[in-house]
């Protein structure tokens, strides 16, 4: 998604705002640009595509001025291009925008029927043009953006810029983050904490509906309704502002390797070592008493909460349905007097599960966040918040965060298991037990790289895998397929073992590789027969399994990947590292751009 940052700086701005802008690179963007006030006059440089062209540009004709904006664009209304690009400026104010003015098209005519002709195809210019009419009917910047932000719908972040004020930045949120960064002397902006890390480790983050005024000399914040309010300041920890690929190529390298840490860390949170108990902070409902649950998220967050339905129908013996949340918020489910909401999202900002979790609140529902950016909508509005301690995820294809999302809903099938009576504390024991391993399995699973390196070879010139899975490891089947697609641009598919026969089976041929996910379980031996129909018709199969399963497989044609025997509750999580090393590898291979794929954002803020 979009990326906004602003600087009112002591010297010139403009490669600071460069350097912010890189720090969101990871948002996903298709063009850049930056406006500064030269001599105190607006001056703008946009580039489309990469921001090593915006450079390029500036190198060539340098932006001087110690005000500025930037901007990264994701494009919605209009192609990416350098027309399109932000800041739009007019001859009064810059604006950069992240998010959708819903009813662009309403003011755009009326602007035009006033004879505004508009240089772009966006929904940003509008704001630009509205804030230039109150400017020239006479309004000062803080009147003329305080009349225009009523008549905004939609979800948007915006920062602008005013000719001839070197010393102002208005910035105003509605639905996208937006924090303010504290200098010594100097102001900054920026949609997250991480652009600002170069600048400033003291941030505050404006509610929704609130807009702030910047001068060198500090921010007022007024909320939705005018009032001036006061919101806190955070010093943001050292290590949340790092962005740093260590030895790796790839920041999705990084992430993938680092798992075995963070889950340590996630479980660290959620269980006691010694007592082999589940610890979960307080809720605010008893888990004993609930009856229904809905999970509800997008992507791969959704395949996680696709995994914990088996847990919690397993061990809490209730129902759960599981939605994607753009479907979940339009669809008038009905939800029961007694239910919970469960809502998970790395970026706690994603518009279809925040808006889903309002319409779970609206309904009567209690509700729980599994998020992974605590400061995030998502983790402000719920009932009850579960952490994910995963740390920055800066590679857009999820995966440590993926994994903390099974560690902390695994523990919390377990407490549902226990205040239901459907665990005994034995049960709790072995499970706590099979958890703590988790970090040293997932080690030896990252063993296999190598292997997956060579393997990815033949992947790599497929048009077409499917991933199959029974039981947990079919939506794990979804997420590698997924991961596949999304990093390498190969079409894949995820479905249930049993599927199989019911239309996938036509695709199958020799050109056609099949990742099946089988540790030995109980219906193992149903997915070696899923394995003889792929085998029969030509197809090369790649075997995800253990020592038992490998044993147990005797079909033609199978590569086996070989894992540590493991517990069947653990095995998505540790099952997801040569998952993710298998599209990792394989985008390598073809050379594509693995931290930033083509399309992608992020962080998707709007629907
Ligand atoms: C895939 C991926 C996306 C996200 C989805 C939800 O690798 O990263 O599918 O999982 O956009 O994002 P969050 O978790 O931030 O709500």
């Amino acid at each position: 998604m979009c990326g906004i940052v602003g600087i009112l700086g002591k010297e010139a701005v403009a490669d600071g705002l460069v350097e912010a802008l890189r720090r969101l690179e990871y948002r996903g963007y298709d063009s850049a640009g930056v406006a500064t006030l030269e001599e105190g006059h607006l001056a703008i440089c946009r580039a489309e595509g990469k921001l090593k062209n915006l450079t390029h540009k500036l190198f060539r004709h340098p932006l001087a001025g110690h005000s500025g904006i930037g901007h990264t664009r994701w494009a919605t209304h209009g192609k990416p291009s350098e027309r399109n690009a932000h800041p739009h400026i007019t001859k009064r104010v810059a604006v950069v925008h992240n998010g959708i003015i819903e009813n662009f098209r309403e003011l755009k005519s009326e602007l035009e029927g006033e004879g505004i002709t508009f240089r772009s195809d966006t929904d940003t210019e509008v704001v630009a043009q509205l804030v230039d009419r109150e400017m020239v009917r006479g309004a000062a910047p803080e009147a003329a953006v305080a009349a225009v932000l009523p008549r905004l719908k939609g979800a948007f972040a915006l920062a602008f810029l005013f000719d001839g004020q070197t010393d102002l930045l208005i910035a105003a949120r509605k639905g996208s983050p937006l924090a303010i960064g504290f200098g010594d002397g100097e102001m900054f902006l920026g949609s997250d904490a991480i652009a600002l890390g170069p600048f400033t480790d003291v941030i505050c983050y404006l509610e929704e509906g609130d807009w702030a005024v910047l001068t060198r000399a500090g921010a007022l914040i007024r909320d939705e309704s005018g009032q001036v309010v006061s919101r806190p300041s955070q010093k943001v920890a050292a290590g949340s502002l790092l962005v740093d690929k260590g030895n790796h190529r790839h920041f999705m390298a990084k992430e993938i390797y680092e798992q075995p840490e963070v889950i340590g860390h996630t479980f660290g949170h959620y269980l006691n070592l010694d007592t082999e108990t589940v610890n979960l902070p307080e809720l605010p409902f008893d888990l004993a008493e609930v009856e229904h649950i809905s999970i509800t998220a997008c992507g791969t967050a959704l395949y996680a909460g696709a995994v914990a339905e088996y847990w919690f129908e397993r061990f809490g013996r209730l129902p759960v349905s599981t939605d994607i949340a753009s479907e979940f918020r339009y669809r008038e489910t009905p939800l029961t007097g007694k239910g919970v909401t469960i809502v998970i999202s790395q970026s706690g900002e994603t518009a279809d599960t925040l808006a889903s979790l309002r319409y779970a609140k609206e309904h009567g529902q209690k509700t729980i966040a599994v998020v992974n950016v605590p400061t995030s909508t998502i983790a402000r509005e719920a009932d009850a918040v579960l952490p994910t301690l995963a740390g920055p995820e800066i590679g857009v294809a999820s995966t440590k965060a993926f994994t903390c999302q099974l560690a902390t809903l695994a523990c919390l099938s377990v407490a549902l298991g226990r205040a239901r009576g459907h665990l005994s504390e034995e049960d709790e024991h072995r499970l706590v037990r099979a958890m703590m391993e988790v970090p040293r399995l997932m080690t030896e699973a990252l063993k296999l790289s190598p292997e997956i390196e060579l393997l990815s070879r033949t992947l790599a010139k497929a048009r077409d895998v499917l991933y199959l899975g029974r039981g947990t490891n079919y939506p794990l089947a979804m997420e590698g397929a997924l991961k596949l697609k999304e990093i390498s641009y190969i079409h894949a598919e995820g479905y249930a073992g049993g599927e199989l026969k019911h239309g996938p089976i036509a695709l199958i041929d020799e050109t056609m590789p099949v990742v099946v996910i089988a540790p030995h379980d109980r219906i193992f031996e149903k997915t070696v027969s899923n394995m003889e129909e792929v085998a029969a018709r030509g197809g090369r199969i790649i075997l995800l399994t253990d020592p038992k399963g490998a044993a147990a497989a005797s079909v033609d044609a199978v590569q086996k990947l070989i894992l540590p025997e493991m517990p069947a509750t653990v095995a998505p999580m540790v099952y997801s590292i040569p998952v993710q090393l298998i599209a990792y590898h394989t985008a390598v291979l073809m050379g594509t751009d693995v931290d930033q794929p083509r399309n992608l954002a992020k962080s998707v803020t709007v629907e």
